[in-house]
C-alpha cells in the first residue's frame, strides 16, 4: 500500500466531522434525510460495483458504450495531458478514455479523486500496472477541495461521469458547476455524464432491482452510522423504497421504518425516534432533459461542444468547453 500514489487531502478527522455534522442535521430534520456521500464505505463501494452489473441498472453500460464510441473524438477535441476525474470510484469506464488519450498522444497524467480510499487504492494499483507510461496520482478528498487544488502545469480535462451530478440538490448543483467552470481556464473541457428523463417503468427498477442489491446498498448506510458513530440502527427494521418524483424529475431512495423505534447515536449523544412507516431520504438521483442541462452548463460558464446520447436516449455524455 505504501507505494500507491495516493494523496490524502482530507483527514479522517475532517471526514468524521463532516459525517457527524451531516447526520445530526439530517436526522433532526423533518422529514429526515442523509447525504448519499456516506454510502461509500468499502462495503458500499463494493455493493455499488455490483449494482452496475445488474440487468435493471442501465446507466453504467449505456455510458460505457457512449464513452467507447466517442473516446478518440474526446481525446482529439480536448488535447489534454491531464485528465482529472471527480468521484472516480473504480475508474472502470475511464480506461477507455485513458487508452484513447494515450493513443492520441496527448495524455500524460490521470488524477482520480474520490472520498473512498478503498475504491481509489484498488483502481490506482490496477491502472498503474495496466498503463505503465501514464502518471497516476490519486486524491482522497471531497469535490470542493479537489477543485481548489487542481494541477496547473498543463491543459486539464475534468471528467464527472456516472450521473453523479444528479445526487446534488439543484442549488448545490448550480454552485458545483460554476465551481468547476471557475477552476478551469478558457478552452479547457468538462466531460459530463448524466441520466436523462425516461419512462418511469425503466427508471424505478434501476433503483429497485429484483435481486435486492440496491436495497442492500441503501440500508448499508445505517451500518456505516453504526460503525463510525456508534449508532444502534437495526437495518432489518427498515425497508428499501425507490420512487420517481415526477415534479422534481428525480429518483428518491428512502428507508421506511417497519415499526416505531428509537435509535441512539452514541458519538452524537443523540436519540432519534421513528414512527411506524416514517421515511428517511437517503438519495436523490436527478434525471435531465437536454434543454435543462444545456442551460445549466451555459449559466455556469460553458459552451456545449458535443451532446452524445444512446439510441434510446437514456443517458447523455456531454463535452462542454469553458468559455472566456
Ligand atoms: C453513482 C450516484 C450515479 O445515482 O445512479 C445507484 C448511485 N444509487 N443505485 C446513481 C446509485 C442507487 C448512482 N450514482
Amino acid at each position: 500500500m505504501s507505494d500507491i500514489a495516493l494523496d490524502v487531502h482530507i483527514s479522517p478527522e475532517r471526514l468524521l466531522e463532516d459525517l457527524r455534522a451531516d447526520v445530526r442535521q439530517g436526522l433532526t430534520a423533518t422529514p429526515k434525510w442523509l447525504s448519499p456521500k456516506w454510502f461509500y464505505d468499502a462495503t458500499g463501494s463494493a455493493l455499488f460495483e455490483n449494482i452496475t452489473e445488474l440487468p435493471e441498472y442501465y446507466p453504467t453500460r449505456t455510458e460505457r458504450a457512449l464513452i467507447e464510441a466517442h473516446a478518440f473524438d474526446i481525446a482529439e477535441k480536448t488535447d489534454a495531458p491531464i485528465l482529472v476525474e471527480l468521484g472516480s470510484g473504480s475508474s472502470d469506464k475511464t480506461r477507455l478514455l485513458l487508452t484513447a488519450g494515450l493513443k492520441h498522444g496527448s495524455l500524460e497524467r490521470y488524477v482520480p479523486q474520490d472520498v473512498s480510499p478503498s475504491a481509489l487504492e484498488g483502481a490506482i494499483d490496477q491502472l498503474s500496472r495496466e498503463f505503465p507510461s501514464l502518471g497516476v496520482r490519486g486524491i482522497v478528498s471531497d469535490f470542493t477541495d479537489t477543485l481548489q487544488n487542481l494541477p496547473a502545469d498543463g491543459r486539464r480535462t475534468i471528467a464527472f461521469l456516472g450521473g453523479t451530478l444528479g445526487n446534488l440538490i439543484p442549488d448545490e448543483r448550480a454552485r458545483f458547476l460554476a465551481d468547476i467552470a471557475r477552476a478551469l481556464v478558457s478552452g479547457e473541457f468538462l466531460l459530463l455524464g448524466v441520466g436523462l428523463v425516461i419512462e418511469e417503468s425503466v427508471l424505478v427498477p434501476a433503483y429497485d432491482d429484483a435481486a435486492g442489491v440496491t436495497a442492500q446498498f441503501n440500508s448499508n448506510v445505517l451500518s456505516v452510522l453504526n460503525t463510525r458513530l456508534g449508532a444502534d440502527f437495526d437495518p432489518q427494521q427498515f425497508e428499501h423504497v425507490a420512487l420517481w418524483n415526477a415534479e422534481e424529475e428525480w429518483i428518491e431512495m428512502r428507508l421506511r421504518a417497519r415499526t416505531a423505534q428509537h435509535v441512539h447515536i452514541a458519538d452524537l449523544e443523540l436519540d432519534v425516534s421513528f414512527d411506524e412507516g416514517e421515511e428517511l431520504r437517503t438519495e436523490i438521483s436527478a434525471k435531465f432533459r437536454r434543454e435543462g442541462i444545456d442551460r445549466e452548463l451555459v449559466d455556469a460558464g460553458f459552451r456545449i461542444d458535443e451532446f452524445w446520447t444512446d439510441p434510446q436516449e437514456r443517458f447523455a455524455l456531454i463535452l462542454a468547453c469553458r468559455e472566456k
